[in-house]
């Protein structure tokens, strides 16, 4: 069957898996330390969903002179997690977001700008000055355009450090050895339709978050989780992925982001009876309490009755008490995308919104250096030689059950950075990089053929709809146990019928049905632990809200769930959360109630 394939063989040191800002970081960091270094990506590095990140990216700078120190921000994010973070990583990741914000700034990140010509930042919800005891202004923004601008430098960088870029290439597989060793990865290229083995020292998953499980979310529609999916089919377990985030401010119906930083400017939510209802939910952080209090109450008042509109459907977000200076200098995309997606004047009226599937915390194992970690050996912390991951995709865990904004744009430079140090220890250039077997890459090969010839009933749009119905019905903000137990059969179903799919396009060259095909199954493994890891968590615990099991379970639950998929079938062990820090310079943050 080979034969009516090309393939090509490549090797390089490193092969980085996706170009979002985690992927180029990590690529410029390693070419720079002179390691042959290629990045693999299904789309051009630019059109990347970081693309879309808005509000900023946090970092304790205190340029807005509000006494921030590092530590406050690691305290925060232990509390935002609902201590389910891994406080080692946490540390590593607060500590680190100062010197790694100044080089994106050294870089030519065009961030906004104080008076005195340093970095603007913003306020975000569950940021605080003191352990909680006033908000604080540690978001570094490029308007509401942050990722772009982070984006669009990062790449150039990659450029000058002569990293190799496959774009337009989508991976497919990982090829690991008999001894669990990742040796590299299969990959094909779009334009020309023909398919490519990597081989490398290392494989670095950069592949991002899984947002088009659902119906309505902020994601691109090419954020389907490829490298998740491919740990999955590698054996590999996926850690927490019962933790997903709902953004409360999703535009109404689009689902469109509404950046968290038009409330850091100063704007608010009401219900129907023109309440500012978080009042009564977060007395002290109000509107700027963390996503996934906010969702919450979001949901309830709409429960209850008091969302706006014919249907009582949604709340309103309020910017039209605010300078219209402020609001097109610091916040010009929302108010284009309000007016676009609602038909809105942001700076008369005001916008309409609703939770929207945002942010996976869960994701692939990895300590922080980000080398993945298999967890179901006896040693929880044992690495995978040869692979690592980092950005959305990966779990390292700095947002344990609940992320803060402008914590995710941070993970990925940080991370980013962090593996590119990372391999310049462990990669050794002058060893030869193991050739791979005639078989390996093989199964992709097959896969790729019987999927072009796929002639069951179903489209792949079909299965896909059906999908994201289901997780968005039965996988949402609030979870029961019936609840989810009917949509796991449901989801079954789908499975199933993901058999009977057709496809109507044979060809190898820019077939996006067969693109769709690839990412649908990928979505399907993820969308199978999703719902069996939320059944499996008896308990409610940040973004996880289990309506017969309210409180959160610290004797039972306080664990990392560790999954893995196998014929269909979902299989559980766990690990242990690092309640410890990394260094002796700041203390633990024992676990206590959350309030905000
Ligand atoms: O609301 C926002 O601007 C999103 C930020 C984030 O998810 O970090």
């Amino acid at each position: 069957m080979t034969k009516e394939y090309t393939i090509t063989d490549h090797t390089y040191d490193v092969i980085v898996v996706g170009a979002g800002g985690a992927g180029l970081r990590a690529t410029l960091g390693m070419a720079a330390q002179g390691l042959k270094t290629a990045s693999i990506t299904k789309v051009f590095p630019t059109r990347s969903h970081t693309v879309a990140a808005q509000g900023g990216i946090s970092a304790a700078l205190d340029n807005m002179g509000d006494g921030d120190n590092w530590r406050y921000h690691m305290y925060d994010t232990v509390k935002g997690s609902d201590w389910l973070g891994d406080q080692d990583a946490i540390e590593y990741m607060c500590r680190n977001a100062i010197p790694a914000v100044i080089e994106l700034e050294h870089m030519g990140v065009p961030f906004s700008r104080t008076k005195d010509g340093t970095i603007y930042q913003r306020k975000f919800g569950g940021h605080t000055i003191d352990y909680g005891k006033s908000m604080a202004q540690r978001s570094c923004a490029a308007a509401d355009k942050t990722g772009h601008a982070i984006l669009h430098t990062l790449y150039q960088q990659a450029l000058k450090h002569k990293a190799t870029f496959f774009n337009e290439f989508f991976a497919i597989d990982l090829i690991m050895d008999g001894e669990g060793i990742c040796r590299g990865v299969m990959a094909w290229n779009l334009e020309d339709g023909t398919l490519h083995r990597f081989a490398a020292h290392m494989v670095v998953l950069a592949t991002g978050g899984y947002g088009r499980a659902y119906l309505s979310c902020t994601s691109a529609h090419t954020c389907t989780g490829d490298g998740n999916a491919m740990i999955l089919r590698a054996g590999l377990p996926l850690q927490d992925m019962e933790f997903v985030q709902f953004h409360p401010t999703g535009i109404y119906t689009a689902g469109c982001l509404m950046s968290e930083g038009a409330r850091g400017e100063g704007g608010y939510l009401t219900n129907s009876e023109g309440e500012r209802f978080m009042e009564r939910y977060a007395p002290h952080a109000k509107d700027l309490a963390s996503r996934d209090v906010v969702s919450r109450a979001i949901t309830m008042e709409l429960q209850a009755g008091r969302g706006v509109g014919p249907l009582k459907d949604h709340v309103f977000l309020h910017l039209e008490h605010l300078d219209p200076v402020v609001i097109h200098k610091r916040l010009p995309g929302i108010t284009e995308t309000a007016r676009i997606f609602a038909g809105v004047d942001a700076t008369k009226e005001p916008i309409p919104v609703l939770p929207t599937v945002h942010y996976n915390m869960g994701g692939i194992p990895t300590n922080h250096l980000a080398e993945v970690l298999n967890p179901t050996n006896e040693n929880p912390e044992q690495v995978v030689p040869g692979l690592m991951a980092i950005g959305e995709g990966a779990c390292v865990s700095v947002h344990g059950a609940n992320r803060l904004g402008t914590n995710s744009l941070l993970d990925l430079i940080v991370f980013g950075r962090a593996a590119a140090y990372r391999a310049a220890e462990v990669i050794n250039k002058e060893n030869a990089i193991k050739p791979l077997g005639p078989k390996d890459g093989e199964k992709v090969i097959e896969k790729i053929d019987r999927l072009r010839h796929a002639k069951g009933s179903l489209k792949v749009a079909e299965v896909r709809l059906n999908m994201q119905r289901t997780m968005q019905n039965h996988c949402a903000v609030f979870r029961t146990k019936e609840h989810l137990e009917e949509g796991i059969k449901k989801l079954q179903e789908v499975v199933a019928s993901y058999q009977d799919i057709h496809l109507t396009d044979q060809s190898m060259i820019w077939n996006t049905d067969l693109v769709e095909a690839l990412e649908l199954e990928n979505l399907l493994q993820q969308s199978m632990v999703t719902i069996h890891s939320a059944l499996n968590r008896t308990e409610s615990r940040g973004a996880h809200a289990r309506e017969d099991y309210p409180a959160r379970d610290d004797k039972t639950w306080l664990k990392h769930t560790v999954a893995r998929l196998s014929a269909d079938k979902v299989s559980f062990t766990y690990r242990p959360v690092h309640l410890y820090t990394l260094t002796p310079e700041v203390e633990v943050i024992p676990p206590k109630e959350r309030v905000y």
